[in-house]
């Protein structure tokens, strides 16, 4: 029998660009209990208030790993740190914040040691060479700058909504909050948005030593 391979090559391409490709998500083989994650959420913001990252609206930051005994390493613009954005219509990329040394974040400040997270980070950073873990605070109906980042981040969602995505590139995934982790490439241009009206909550950790293809 003859092939028709003009129509068989026309069909797999248009295949093709219906597939999304998810790779820069990458779900990691642990979990960890949420239940005891938002327990010890709501229990550290009962002292403690989120950081706005230098001015920063609609987010906020809270280090759990600081440079050993330098509590103005967990502030401001230290809680955010550098990216790079194309901020209007030229295209042109620019720097934005300070560098951070983030192997120098070693430390586990010690106001957190007796909460679900000090177990959390000790399992982390047994298994990733990990930069500053921050809890990041997303508000409602808000956005981040389109950016990349230093260096991959790992994500443990804490509280979030069905309108909590994180773009990468051309691609969107929202990440569910079940204990799951989450590497994401941030060296990628991306943007997370919360469309939903309560805040989002993730852990984000930089990752020091993960490489994506
Ligand atoms: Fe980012």
């Amino acid at each position: 029998m003859k092939m028709d391979t003009k129509n068989i090559v026309n069909l797999n391409l248009k295949k093709d660009q219906k597939v999304l490709n998810f790779s820069d998500f990458q779900k990691q083989s642990i979990k960890f209990d949420i239940t005891k994650l938002q327990e010890a959420y709501n229990q550290i913001i009962q002292t403690k208030k989120f950081d706005d990252g230098g001015g920063i609206s609609h987010f906020g930051a809270i280090c759990l790993t600081r440079i050993p005994g330098d509590p103005e390493s967990v502030k401001g613009h230290k809680a955010r740190g550098l990216y790079w954005t194309k901020p209007d219509k030229s295209g042109k990329e620019v720097v934005r914040d300070v560098n951070i040394d983030e192997s120098a974040y070693s430390e586990f400040v010690p106001d957190y040691e007796n909460t679900y997270f000090k177990e959390v980070f000790d399992v982390l950073s047994s298994k990733y060479k990990l930069g500053r873990v921050r809890i990041l605070l997303k508000e409602p109906r808000s956005t981040l700058s389109w950016h990349r980042d230093p260096e991959p981040r790992l994500h443990i969602p804490i509280i979030t909504n069905p309108g909590c995505l994180m773009v990468i590139d051309n691609v969107a995934r929202h990440m569910p909050a079940d204990g799951s982790v989450w590497i994401t490439n941030n060296t990628k241009y991306h943007n997370a948005f919360n469309g939903g009206e309560e805040n989002r909550i993730h852990l984000v950790a930089c990752v020091l030593d993960y490489k994506f293809n």
